[in-house]
Parts: C-alpha cells; sequence; structure tokens
C-alpha cells in the first residue's frame, strides 16, 4: 500500500493543505512547532481512527474552525482507494464520521487495514522504560489493524470493565449480601471472559511472532550479537481454556475487586517484557540499547502487519534521526527497500546521502 495523497482542512494548524508524498521517502523537514508531527497524525487518523497523541478528537480540528478533514487516497494492488475523516466540533452531529470509498461506515472497526500504517515517534521510549499501559496499547494499535475483530473485542471489553468496576463501586458501599453482590457480578464476568479470552490469545500469537522479527530487526539496527527477546506476562497465556481459566479467576477475586473497587484480573493487566541477552532492558539498557530496542519492536510490527496483511504498510518516523547515530540512521533506512516512508527532521543533514525522494519544508501549517 502506499498514500498518494493526503488533504486535510482546518486540521491541527493548516487550513487546507494537500499532500503528495513520494513512493520511497518522503522527509518533512522544519522548525520546531511548525506542523510536521501533525501530518503524520493525520495520516495515523485514517489509519486507527484515532490519534496517537490525544484521545480527544476535537482537538485536532483547527481552532476556529467548525470542523476538520483528512482525505486519504491510497494505491493497493487492487486499485486507488479513498478513506476520508470528518470531525465535528458540535452541534448535536456525531464528532467523527468515517467515510470508505463513497460509504459512510457504521463502525470505526470498518476501517482497520485500509491504511496500514506503523508510526515511530521519540516517545516510544517509553515502550521499553515505562509502565505496561504503553505496551498493551502498541499491541492493541498493531492487531487492530490486523483483525477487526479484535479491535471489536477490545471495545467490549473496556465497556464492560467500566461497568463491572462501576457496580464494584456501589455494591462495595451498599448493604449487599456476598451472594447478592455475586448475581450481579456475574453477567459482567461472562462478557469480560469472552472478550478478554479472544484478546488474550490474539496477544499471545502476536508476540510469538513479534519476537523472531524483533530479533531481527534489532540484530540489523545494532549490529551487535545482543539478542533482544520479549516474554508475555500474563497469567492465562498458557491455559488450553482462556475463557474458562479467566471466569474462575474473576469469581474467585470477587472479594477482593470489592474491597479493592477495581477488577485486579483480566488483559487490562497484561504486560511484556523486554531482555536484552536475558537482562531486563527496562533496568539494564542504556538510553541508545533501548531506543533501539524501541525501534526494533516498531520495524517487528511492520512487518508482522505486512507479512499478515500481504501489503506493505507505511513507516512513519517522527523525529527520529537525530536521535540516532550516523551508522544506525543508514542501517534504519536501508532495512526494508522500497518501503514507503515519511521522516519528520528540524535539520536536513540528519537525512544526508539518505536516497530522498521528495522533500518537503514545513513552515507554520504551510509545506513547499
Ligand atoms: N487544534 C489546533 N489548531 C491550530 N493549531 C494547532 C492545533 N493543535 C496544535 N496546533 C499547533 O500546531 C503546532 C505543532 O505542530 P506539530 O506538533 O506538528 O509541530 P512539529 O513541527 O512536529 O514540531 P516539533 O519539531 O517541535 O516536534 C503548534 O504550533 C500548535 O500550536
Ligand atoms: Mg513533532
Amino acid at each position: 500500500m502506499r498514500v498518494i495523497r493526503a488533504e486535510l482542512r482546518a486540521f491541527r494548524n493548516y487550513a487546507s493543505v494537500t499532500f503528495e508524498p513520494d513512493a520511497g521517502i518522503t522527509v518533512l523537514c522544519g522548525r520546531n512547532a511548525q506542523g510536521k508531527t501533525n501530518l503524520l497524525e493525520a495520516v495515523v487518523l485514517c489509519s486507527v481512527g484515532q490519534s496517537h497523541r490525544t484521545n480527544h478528537d476535537r482537538e485536532l480540528i483547527h481552532w476556529d474552525a467548525p470542523r476538520a478533514s483528512v482525505s486519504l487516497e491510497t494505491e493497493r494492488r487492487d486499485g486507488t482507494h479513498d478513506v476520508k475523516i470528518i470531525l465535528n466540533r458540535g452541534g448535536g452531529m456525531r464528532v467523527k464520521q468515517v467515510l470508505i470509498g463513497a460509504s459512510p461506515a457504521l463502525r470505526i472497526g470498518e476501517l482497520m487495514g485500509h491504511v496500514p500504517s506503523v508510526l515511530f515517534s521519540p516517545e516510544d521510549l517509553s515502550l521499553v522504560k515505562e509502565g505496561p499501559g504503553e505496551r498493551r496499547r502498541f499491541m492493541d494499535m498493531a492487531l487492530s489493524q490486523l483483525r477487526p475483530q479484535y479491535f471489536y473485542s477490545l471495545q467490549q471489553y473496556s465497556r464492560a470493565l467500566k461497568q463491572r468496576n462501576g457496580l464494584l463501586r456501589a455494591l462495595s458501599v451498599s448493604s449487599a449480601t456476598a451472594s447478592e453482590a455475586a448475581s450481579q457480578l456475574e453477567p459482567w464476568d461472562e462478557i469480560l471472559s469472552q472478550t478478554g479470552a479472544l484478546i488474550i490469545r490474539h496477544r499471545v500469537w502476536f508476540l510469538d511472532r513479534l519476537v523472531r522479527d524483533a530479533r531481527d530487526a534489532h540484530a540489523h539496527l545494532s549490529g551487535s550479537n545482543e539478542t533482544l527477546a520479549a516474554r508475555f506476562i500474563c497469567p492465562f497465556d498458557k491455559e488450553d481454556d482462556v475463557v474458562r481459566a479467566l471466569l474462575e479467576a474473576l469469581r474467585n477475586e470477587r472479594a477482593r475487586d470489592l474491597t479493592s473497587r477495581g477488577t485486579n484480573t483480566g488483559p487490562h493487566r497484561d504486560d511484556f517484557e523486554l531482555t536484552l541477552n536475558g537482562k531486563p532492558a527496562r533496568v539494564y539498557g542504556s538510553q541508545g540499547q533501548q531506543r533501539t530496542a524501541a525501534l526494533a519492536l516498531k520495524l517487528a510490527a511492520f512487518a508482522t502487519i505486512r507479512d499478515e496483511l500481504d501489503d506493505s504498510p507505511v513507516l512513519l518516523l517522527d523525529d527520529v534521526m537525530s536521535e540516532l547515530d550516523a551508522e544506525r540512521r543508514c542501517r534504519l533506512l536501508s532495512w526494508t527497500p522500497g518501503v514507503q516512508m515519511i521522516i519528520t527532521c528540524t535539520d536536513e543533514s540528519d537525512l544526508a546521502g539518505a536516497a530522498v525522494g521528495k522533500m518537503y519544508m514545513v513552515d507554520n501549517g504551510t509545506i513547499v
């Protein structure tokens, strides 16, 4: 897949812009706060239906406008495709409308897989350094693009989890007996175990695949013999019948959940541990090692999506060149030839020697 054209209207700091990236490497160069990341964000929005920077869609609309839109034209093996997202500030309209071709999508999930993308930005260091939330989000972003069913289960799971936690809070201050509490919690536990099991099974599969690609990408980037590995941390990953195991765990934990007023077990607690030569990268990795590990994970997600969809995603690299030494920069750009990449930088010299197809200067919401 490749992006042929992106049209932004009243999106972030762009009033109106048309952007036509190269089939190979496109560079967006400009000073800070000019709109480079905003352009990548527009592509991400059309790819997964939401920004990578905010959960509040209205923030994406230009301050002075009632509505924003991003249209993307892509080319795939079977021809050209159009995706359009309209964001409305208010006035009784739905905030987000999605059009695939000329037809309105009824659910955001229908968008998944139309514009496959993988973004890497400096904040992705948090994949290695920070808590498990970032790593779950990483798995969710990749898996949702691969399997719409995963995305729908995730939505159902988080809705049910919210309901169950609300119920736990209400029950903890009520005079309900243990058996009354159990019968009220039971329907939610059933939904959580059904949808949660599907999430866990997909994550097991994904990490298993990812590890192989991450090891290769890491070896390529670092040119070293260090071995990057990832180990899924989930109490149910070895179970044959995950639905039953999860349901039993939810039932067994009810008393504790009522005391802590929250759900203590399930895929919303999953994590994976990254190791370099068997040592936790989060604890022992140097800054450079952690950054390379995070980048290797993203490249592995790229390879997994490409192989599964049998179609290459667009690779979006936000401000990563300045963070890598010259050798790693070179290795990154040579990682998979022929891939469409959109790269932002503040200094042209960061891309010296790269086979750049197109270079845009980004200046205060305009591109030249
Ligand atoms: N909703 C909005 N309406 C108008 N302008 C906005 C909106 N949201 C953000 N901006 C502006 O967009 C600019 C930031 O754009 P962006 O994050 O793309 O910068 P950048 O070029 O990537 O900079 P850096 O090199 O610092 O990462 C800021 O000037 C910000 O004020
Ligand atoms: Mg930026």
